[in-house]
């Protein structure tokens, strides 16, 4: 979704904007811009599309009398994709960029007679209404102010005013992060980005009115700003041997799941009981996630009911941010969310909060928002996770929440000791497996992508712990590929979505080897006999051989490892069959990586 830059006091600035921007690309958008400014001028560059459209726009502009830029990503949301809509909105007195919502714009837009009524643009009417206050306030501290104070939202903002040359950054609810080198400022809504131009940064803080007037800092909110150490520091952005980010992801799970493993059993799950006892006993736990981190919520559930005795559910942040909630009954919240940003959630979780609930956050982003509001922070370790498809960021939720389920299955006895080892000990050789089941795996993936091809649509059932995984592929693949798809209980087909089943549908199956194979397999044969095509994915070697069913096998699964093992052959199928189709793989249209708005 929408990305910001900011730059102060570089010799390259547009070069190093462009730079971020394209670093910011992997978040989806669909348009872009920059600002140039001095105390004298104001320059902006817009285009639709891709950032190589603006690089080239901005080829013959020189940066030379400028020290200052604004740039961004626009993803969307409030008017159409176009040129005018790009941010930044810029006159000759004043430049700004935002993302976020406002969500009183029309009120504002209709208050104001110098806001033009045809302006469908949130960002626009705010540009229109500060351009306004600029002009009637003498001092731009104080216009600034007042339109903090009007606007309602969740936002973060970026501002030059030439008037006193100064440039301001707002923030409620959208991440943004200043970091600081010499004379030279960064601004990014992504902190990560920043860490190669800065090893000190501040997250900026709901509220927050950040003024830099050359190059001393201060806030007009009072606010102390503190620039803490910024730790990351690998290139995530280097796609190495592979074509795509994603393919790349996949590639890497073995190793974060390694990593994050090592570091649970090591360090993080290390005294569990001293640590988690108090947050967990005697509660409800409620699952709370969006998309992909939604489906890890729902195999959290399976991990739960297995190994503990505690009652567990799962809800979309997006619903359960305006449900009511007992606020009698003691419930610990799990969000899971690898950004840790996604607004839905995040307002999910402020949401338990004011109602008294405690939480813990599951995410890969240790400086993101919903880690500053959670009672407790659970890491992934998966590293940057630039596709916006999610892949090794599912892996690693589900691998905590496994260690979540056994360590509190050891604590409240649910589990014996003895399972308990044996179920670390299946964890730490996952990524030996995993490893193998994808380069073992490749060579179907890109045979099944080539029979897809042959369908109008494509179905996943599973039962139990794959059913969750069913959901995923299915997501995965209408994410990347744009083919119509959907995933089901196996159980659940009778019940209505087998009415769907003709020759150009074809149902991927999944059957691991446990207690209810056999009942997934006459599923699949329930399929079949409706001439609906059947791929069974299975560790079991022979199956009842019936008329249009092709079966894969997949190495032999534990419980406990099982969601894993049918996840990556799903995000391989889906990888393949995307590429034939030549999508747009790692941003692939409408979507955004990080949904800061909702
Ligand atoms: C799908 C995908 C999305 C995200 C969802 C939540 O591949 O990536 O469905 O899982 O938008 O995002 P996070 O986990 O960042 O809260």
């Amino acid at each position: 979704m929408c990305g910001i830059v900011g730059i102060l006091n570089s010799s390259s600035l547009k070069n190093n904007s462009i730079d971020i921007l394209k670093k910011l690309e992997y978040r989806g958008y669909d348009s872009a811009g920059i600002s140039l400014f001095s105390k004298e001028r104001i320059k902006t560059i817009k285009s639709v599309g891709k950032i190589s459209e603006l690089k080239n726009k901005a080829q013959n502009v020189s940066d030379k009398n400028f020290y200052g830029v604004i740039g961004h990503t626009r993803w969307a949301t409030h008017g159409v994709v176009s040129k005018n809509n790009a941010h930044p909105f810029a006159n000759d007195d004043l430049t700004l960029v935002c993302n976020g919502i406002i969500e009183n714009y029309r009120k504002i837009q209709n208050r104001f007679v110098e806001i033009p009524k045809n302006i469908q643009s949130d960002t626009e009417i705010s540009f229109y209404f500060l351009t306004y206050l600029v002009n009637k306030y003498k001092n731009s501290d104080e216009a600034i102010r007042v339109f903090k104070s009007v606007i309602k939202g969740n936002y973060a903002f970026v501002i030059f005013i030439k008037k006193n040359n100064c440039f301001y950054l707002l923030k409620n609810g959208s991440p943004i992060a200043l970091s600081h080198n010499k004379n030279s400022s960064y601004i990014c809504s992504d902190s990560s980005i920043l860490s190669d131009y800065s090893d000190k940064i501040y997250h900026l803080k709901d509220g927050d009115i950040i003024k830099i007037q050359q190059s001393k800092i201060s806030s007009l909110n009072k606010a102390k700003i503190l620039f803490e150490k910024n730790e990351i520091k690998q290139n995530p952005y280097d796609k190495g041997k592979y074509q795509h980010y994603m393919l790349k992801e996949i590639h890497e799970q073995p190793e974060v799941i390694k990593t994050t493993q090592k570091n649970y059993v090591k360090e993080f799950f290390n005294d569990f009981e001293s640590k988690f006892k108090n947050l967990i006993l005697n509660k409800k736990i409620i699952f709370v996630g969006c998309g992909t981190a939604y489906h890890a919520c729902l195999v959290g559930e399976y991990y739960f009911n297995k190994y503990t005795n505690i009652d567990t559910s799962s809800e979309l942040a997006s619903e359960l941010r305006y449900k009511k909630i007992n606020k009698d009954e003691k419930i610990l919240f799990i969000f899971i969310s690898q950004s840790g940003e996604t607004m839905d959630t995040l307002m999910a979780l402020k949401y338990i909060k004011k109602n008294k609930h405690s939480s813990i956050v599951i995410t890969n982003s240790l400086q993101s928002s919903m880690v500053r509001e959670a009672d407790v922070t659970i890491p992934t370790y998966a590293d940057k996770e630039v596709g916006v498809a999610s892949t090794k960021a599912f892996t690693c939720q589900i691998l905590s929440l496994a260690n979540l389920s056994i360590e509190i299955g050891k604590m409240t006895n649910s589990i014996s000791k003895k399972d308990y080892n044996k179920n670390l000990a299946f964890l730490k050789l996952l990524p030996i497996k995993l490893k193998k089941l994808i380069n073992d795996f490749t060579p179907e993936a890109k045979k099944i992508a080539k029979k897809l091809s042959q369908s109008d649509t494509c179905y996943f059932i599973g039962r139990n712990i794959v059913y969750p995984i069913a959901l995923e592929g299915s997501l995965k693949l209408k994410e990347i590929s744009y083919m119509h798809s959907e995933g089901f209980p196996g159980g659940e087909m009778k019940h209505g979505p087998i009415a769907l089943i003709d020759k150009k549908s074809l149902t991927i199956c999944l059957s691991p080897n446990n207690e209810l194979y056999e009942k997934s397999i006459s599923n699949a044969e329930e399929i079949a006999a409706r001439n609906g095509k059947v791929i069974i994915l299975s560790s079991v070697k022979i199956h009842r051989k019936s008329l249009n069913t092709h079966n894969v096998s997949l190495p032999k699964e534990n419980f406990i490892d099982t969601p894993f093992i049918y996840t990556i052959p799903l995000q391989l199928i889906s990888y393949y069959f995307a590429l034939n189709e030549g999508t747009d793989i790692d941003q692939p249209r409408n979507l955004a990586k990080s949904v800061t708005v909702e």
